[in-house]
């Protein structure tokens, strides 16, 4: 209930009233359509709150309208996995420099007198709003890795389904609190944007960038000095603003270009004697260990069948895990028709174990990064950063007395005859692949 209001309907109450507070806004109080400047009343820590907290929230918003508007475009170029690892860095790097902005601005509105006496209380709400909703969304990035490849799967069809009035909460709701209360903050600032200042994006003064300064002539000697200082003020803050635009492209450009090649310069280890010497009985351990892996790998081979779990303890909703053949985790469901169920657990995006949830739609949620795979054809959702689906395993029923009563391949019909008032006492084993695959 809480998730419908959340993801269906505070976005289409916020986008109602973004529309209609926005055309209002427009057509009665057409010169109130900016961020209503106090520059003249304080220039110094503006510069310096400002200029941080634009260039960070302006490339991370880029990304962010990217991703939403050509998702297929966005979602290639992160299989790239030096571009992911830029594309992520310069996002991390750029909301940092947004928080470090948007503190000064607040400190400033707090702080300085002259500033004070035209700060109204939506301007502290907007910017404490915005600072909380840019410390999440960098809490989210760093927590859960990769959200700039994985939301192409998730948050951007949410939002196309919206738009196209077929909501569908399902692609957010197995989201963890964080990210959901990111997404729900971003709804409520687009509900907040024609009653506040954030209504000058909507009006962003771009041209102030290129168009030529306005003079200002005074009639009286001293006036003119002091207009004379302060053109040569702004002349050097436009000149401040042009480099910064340039260095923030420039150095997001170089970042893409460069980072695989610095990353696999520092991941190169440069050890102390002792350090590699633990590093050596790590490996030996882990040598060790995975003989030992390799023996039980064997032992299992051995086996045509093991032993998964009892038939009565499966269940549709929640899957049971266990090892397959390759030691790799799989799980067990009852499916729809009454018969066992067995699917690979290991993510075919980066091996991460799927969960045993099955959702309303029939999906299980691999959380690493957000792949959604139908329980019974094994497929991820579109969009998804894993592309192949999960392999089903085969399985065979053998009764109390040691009887296998049925059998299936994971592509074959199933074989035998399944009584159903006998299953509770049957125990479901998988089948060695070779041996299921005839
Ligand atoms: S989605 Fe990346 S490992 Fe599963």
């Amino acid at each position: 209930m809480m998730d419908a209001f959340l993801f269906v309907g505070l976005p289409y109450l916020s986008l109602l009233i973004f529309v209609v507070g926005c055309l209002w806004r427009a057509r009665r109080e057409k010169f109130t359509l900016t961020a209503r400047s106090s520059q003249f009343l304080e220039d110094r820590q503006l510069l310096f709150g400002s200029t941080p907290w634009h260039i960070g929230i302006g490339i991370v918003l880029l990304g962010h309208l990217i991703a939403v508007l050509f998702p297929k475009v966005w979602a290639s170029l992160l299989t790239v996995p030096g571009a992911l690892l830029a594309v992520e860095t310069v996002g991390v790097a750029c909301s940092l420099l947004a928080v470090a902005g948007l503190s000064v601005l607040l400190v400033r509105r707090l702080t300085s007198g002259r500033v004070q006496a035209v700060t109204t209380p939506a301007d502290l709400i907007v910017a404490g709003l915005l600072l909380v909703q840019v410390v999440v969304g960098l809490l989210s990035a760093i927590h859960y890795r990769y959200g700039s490849a994985w939301s192409t799967g998730t948050v951007v069809p949410y939002f196309w389904g919206l738009i196209k009035l077929q909501p569908d909460m399902s692609y957010v709701t197995g989201f963890p609190p964080l990210f959901k209360l990111h997404l729900t903050l971003a709804w409520v600032m687009v509900l907040l944007v024609p009653f506040t200042r954030l209504i000058h994006l909507l009006a962003l003064p771009l041209q102030y960038l290129w168009r030529a300064p306005i003079w200002v002539v005074w009639n009286n000697a001293r006036r003119r000095r002091e207009a004379a200082v302060a053109m040569a003020r702004a002349e050097s803050r436009r000149e401040f603003l042009k480099g910064a635009v340039g260095v923030a492209g420039a150095g997001g450009l170089l970042a893409l270009g460069v980072m695989e090649k610095g990353v696999s310069y520092f991941r190169g280890p440069r050890l102390e004697p002792e350090m590699e010497a633990e590093l050596l009985t790590k490996k030996l351990q882990r040598l060790q260990q995975t003989a030992e892996e390799r023996e039980l790998e064997l032992e299992r081979q051995r086996n045509p069948m093991i032993l998964v779990a009892r038939y009565s303890e499966l269940t549709e909703n929640k899957g049971k895990y266990f090892i397959d053949y390759s030691m790799a985790p799989a799980l067990a469901f009852k499916g729809k028709d009454g018969l066992p169920l067995l699917i690979s657990a290991k993510c075919t995006h980066l091996g991460c174990t799927v969960g045993s949830e099955v959702d309303a739609q029939g999906r299980i949620l691999c959380p690493c990064h957000v792949s959604y795979f139908d329980l019974r054809t094994g497929r991820p959702n579109e969009g998804a950063p894993a592309k192949a689906p999960l392999p089903h395993l085969g399985w065979a029923l053998v009764d109390a007395s040691g009887k296998v009563v049925a059998r299936k391949s994971p592509r074959g019909p199933v074989e035998g005859d399944v009584d159903p008032a006998a299953l509770a006492q049957c125990s479901v084993y998988i089948i060695k692949p070779q041996a299921s695959a005839t």
